[in-house]
């Protein structure tokens, strides 16, 4: 496969109108396109609220995999980040995939790139590849098996303990399952922009605070921070924490929009989001995922643009290895939000 034949093209046709009269009922108006055109509305605990109550389905990456690739309905509207609704295109081919804003990237993704990433590959000739989701369709395609956050322990537990293991993008992650599993790992040196704004130094301050609050981080957490943590895992994991746990205040290490679900299923008690190095946990809003509105929203269901557009060729070996993920992962969990909107 030549350079040329790896890139990934979404596109974008300029649509006549793009703005929206301020008079009108957006979730009407969202609701009623969705009924009318057949479409599933799939979305990131990392969306604002109002998007994850107007939602279908809510989820972490793998769920949002395994909704898109299960769904009957005729177009999915992705309101995540384009690696997921990339995902999405690639195990469900025949459906239409739109995203409110084809900017809406991943700072891992951007550290990745596919022609580095084969330079890698072809200097560990020996070791098997296990790449996170948060990569490009390219970076997919030159991958053995893709991993979440929710299945990379489990998948990594399945792999011959002699075979050597290349863990990309997130050296965060890789080095946190490379300590978990014990098996050494050789790391894609890329961060989330977003995990990497906490502040140890904030974090213990509000702990001392909330001595009896448990800190629930996402494993792309530098060690440092999930040092700290009663709970590390997916952002469906630490949701499940976070409500069975008997605790009344919890801190929570991750992109502070998934406290919406918190506080919905558990308004009795407290979440806090852990903070950054300015001591508010705003600049841990991911914005990437913030570039996703109502407006946008609106739009893409009204015009079907953006509409994400995998190349067959890149579509077929990314396919391979997500395939692998969903075949290697552990048996579904219950869906945890699943707020069918009416
Ligand atoms: P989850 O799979 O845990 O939802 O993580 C996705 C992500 O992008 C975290 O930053
Ligand atoms: Fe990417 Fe980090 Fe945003 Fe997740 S939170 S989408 S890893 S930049």
């Amino acid at each position: 496969m030549d350079a040329k034949s790896l890139e990934v093209k979404s596109f974008t046709p300029m649509p006549l109108s793009r703005s929206v009269d301020p008079t009108l009922d957006l979730e009407a108006e969202i609701k009623r396109l969705r009924r009318e055109k057949n479409a599933v509305i799939l979305a990131h605990y990392y969306q604002e609220a109002e998007i994850q109550d107007i939602a279908d389905f809510v989820g972490d990456s793998l769920d949002l995999s395994r909704k898109a690739a299960a769904t009957d309905a005729d177009m999915i509207v992705f309101c995540g980040v384009r690696f997921m609704a990339e995902v999405a295109k690639i195990l469900s081919p025949q459906k239409k995939v739109v995203l409110p804003d084809l900017e809406a990237g991943c700072s891992l993704e951007d550290s990745c790139q596919a022609e580095d990433f084969r330079r890698f590959r072809e200097a560990h000739p020996d070791h098997v590849s296990l790449t996170y989701i948060n990569c490009s369709a390219e970076v997919k395609a030159l991958t053995d098996i893709i991993v979440t956050s929710s299945n990379a322990e489990h998948i990594i537990r399945q792999i011959p303990a002699d075979q050597p293991i290349l863990f990309a993008p997130d050296r965060h992650l890789g080095a946190y399952l490379a300590k978990k599993t014990g098996r050494p790992m050789t790391l894609w040196p890329g961060t989330c922009i977003v995990h990497e704004r906490f502040s140890e130094e904030e974090l213990l301050k509000l702990k001392a605070q909330h001595p009896d609050a448990p800190v629930a981080a996402h494993p792309e957490c530098p060690d440092f921070i999930l040092a700290h943590a009663e709970h590390v895992g997916s952002t469906s994991s630490i949701l499940k924490f976070a409500l069975s746990h008997d605790a009344k205040t919890f801190i929570i290490a991750t992109e502070p929009h998934i406290i919406h679900q918190m506080e919905k299923a558990a308004p009795h008690k407290v979440f806090l989001g852990a903070p950054g190095a300015d001591g508010q946990c705003s600049c841990n809003n991911c914005p990437f995922m913030a570039l996703n509105t109502m407006e946008k929203l609106y739009l893409c269901l009204r015009d079907e643009t953006p509409e994400i557009i995998v190349p067959e060729d890149i579509r077929l070996k990314a396919l391979k290895p997500l395939e692998r993920m969903l075949e290697m992962s552990p048996p579904m969990a219950q869906n945890r939000v699943a707020a069918m909107a009416s």
